[in-house]
């Protein structure tokens, strides 16, 4: 019992280090000062063909208004069994992690969220239940094209997506599930021992605009970093270590 609770203490200890920029006297080179070639921008199309998204978003926003949007932020749980449009999942999508220019020689993106460095570490993945025009399964978002590649079907979706969040059974009831997976080497490269800290403040920044967005199309969100590791990294086909969940979050019209 005192052994486990050093180990906790030690890893408490460890945890706070990992949340400070201050990595006392030891010093390290990233690969990128070492001239290591940078990772690819975005993660690679999988499957073959791909569905185009749309651009134009003018007729899904319901509320414009900057004030009134922060007033109605909130966790949302409870959904509608209405499905999106099409165009209210694009802008979704483009919102959080969509491309709006290219720095450099394919040097970084830059999108609507901030990401230190301009790394950009994550992928979507997408559990979608009821979306018009897309079967229900799982899909993977290509921000470049501004597309969708079907991923794969599940049996028992819902079940399976609520297993995933630590049965969290309303997070299985809106029209889509997001998830967003951290490739860690893309923000390593640069930072190394550094990235890990600033990865997850990306983050933020990714689910407050889900948060604003789905006020502003309609629908409610509710950030979920409660998961079962390796039964949602099997759901979307993720390795666990190269790329690994970091944050979810059902959208419902409400
Ligand atoms: C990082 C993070 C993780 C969260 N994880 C969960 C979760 O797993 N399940 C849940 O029901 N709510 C989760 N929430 C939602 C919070 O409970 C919610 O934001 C908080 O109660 C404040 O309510 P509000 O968002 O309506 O202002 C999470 C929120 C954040 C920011």
């Amino acid at each position: 019992m005192l052994e486990e609770q050093l180990n906790l203490k030690a890893i408490i200890h460890s945890n706070r280090h990992f949340m400070k920029s201050d990595f006392g006297e030891l010093d390290f080179e990233s690969d990128q000062d070492k001239g290591l070639t940078q990772p690819p921008l975005t993660k690679k199309a999988t499957a073959q063909g791909s569905i185009q998204l749309p651009t134009e978003y003018a007729d899904v926003l319901k509320e414009a208004n900057y004030f009134a949007l922060l007033e109605a932020r909130k966790s949302q749980r409870v959904y509608k069994q209405e499905s999106l449009t099409l165009e209210q999942l694009a802008f979704l999508l483009w919102s959080t992690q969509g491309i709006k220019s290219t720095r450099g020689n394919q040097y970084a993106t830059v999108r609507p969220v901030p990401s230190a460095g301009a790394r950009h570490p994550f992928e979507t993945y997408l559990a979608v239940f009821r979306v018009e025009g897309l079967a229900p399964g799982i899909y993977h978002y290509l921000p470049f094209e501004h597309a969708l590649e079907f991923l794969h079907e599940v049996d028992d979706l819902e079940d399976e997506v609520s297993r995933s969040l630590c049965d969290q059974k309303w997070a299985a009831k809106g029209a889509v599930t997001f998830f967003y997976s951290a490739v860690p080497y893309r923000s390593e490269w640069r930072y190394s021992i550094l990235s890990h800290r600033v990865m997850l403040m990306d983050a933020g920044h990714v689910m407050q605009n889900l948060y604003l967005s789905s006020v502003a199309i309609g629908c409610g969100t509710c950030a979920i970093a409660a998961f079962d590791q390796k039964v949602v990294d099997g759901l979307l086909g993720l390795d666990g270590e190269e790329e690994f969940v970091v944050y979810a979050a059902p959208v419902g019209v409400v």
